[in-house]
């Protein structure tokens, strides 16, 4: 999509902006989508958002790492620039801990990690997703200079996303089962 907007030259006056907004914004939206793959197996008792998860998540990490990639070259690929970047603007501060989040998530997406791990362990590294999605959406908010209802309506899925998940699951808690992955 964007090779092809770049190719065309739909990506406009700015294309590095634009190929960073756009980037941003699917980052976003796959997180959010893999996060809601549980809630929906909650509400709906179908197996197959279980299955495109792992995708999902991989998916929003490459577009994160491409996010950030983009970010690099507008900056001439200079680290110290990019540090100060990170400890000055809390905006650059939230997305960079998001991407962060993330590499341990991607890392340890594989079966194999799961034996590794322990199921437990795995799970609760797993939740870090929930922070990052978090920060994504800060991150978001935090750039936007000024409507600030797109950012809020993310912000509003992933706190509905949330609640469904709590509200579902404290019964299965209760009843001593095994925890469902995040
Ligand atoms: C999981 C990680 C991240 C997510 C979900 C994310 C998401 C987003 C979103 C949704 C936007 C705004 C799009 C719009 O206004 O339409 C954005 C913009 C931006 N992001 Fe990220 N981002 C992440 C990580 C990063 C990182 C690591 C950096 C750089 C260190 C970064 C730098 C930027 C910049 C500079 C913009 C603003 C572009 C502009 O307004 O010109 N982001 N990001």
């Amino acid at each position: 999509m964007l090779i092809l907007d770049a190719l065309s030259g739909a990506l406009g006056a700015n294309p590095i902006q634009r190929a960073t907004l756009q980037t941003g914004l699917l980052t976003l939206v796959l997180l959010i989508l893999s996060l809601a793959c549980t809630p929906l197996r909650l509400l709906t008792g179908w197996t197959w958002p279980a299955r495109i998860r792992k995708t999902l998540g991989l998916l929003a990490f490459g577009y994160a790492a491409l996010h950030f990639l983009i970010y690099l070259f507008d900056h001439g690929f200079d680290l110290t620039l990019m540090t100060e970047d990170v400890l000055k603007r809390p905006f650059i501060t939230a997305g960079f801990t998001a991407l962060l989040l993330l590499v341990p998530l991607a890392l340890t997406s594989t079966p194999g990690a799961v034996t590794r791990l322990g199921f437990q362990r795995w799970t609760r590294l797993h939740q870090l997703s929930y922070v990052a999605v978090s920060l994504g959406a800060l991150h978001y908010y935090w750039g936007v200079k000024q409507d600030h209802t797109p950012p809020l309506i993310y912000a509003a899925v992933i706190a509905t996303l949330f609640l469904i998940r709590l509200l579902k699951r404290r019964p299965a808690r209760q009843a001593g089962s095994r925890p469902a992955k995040p």
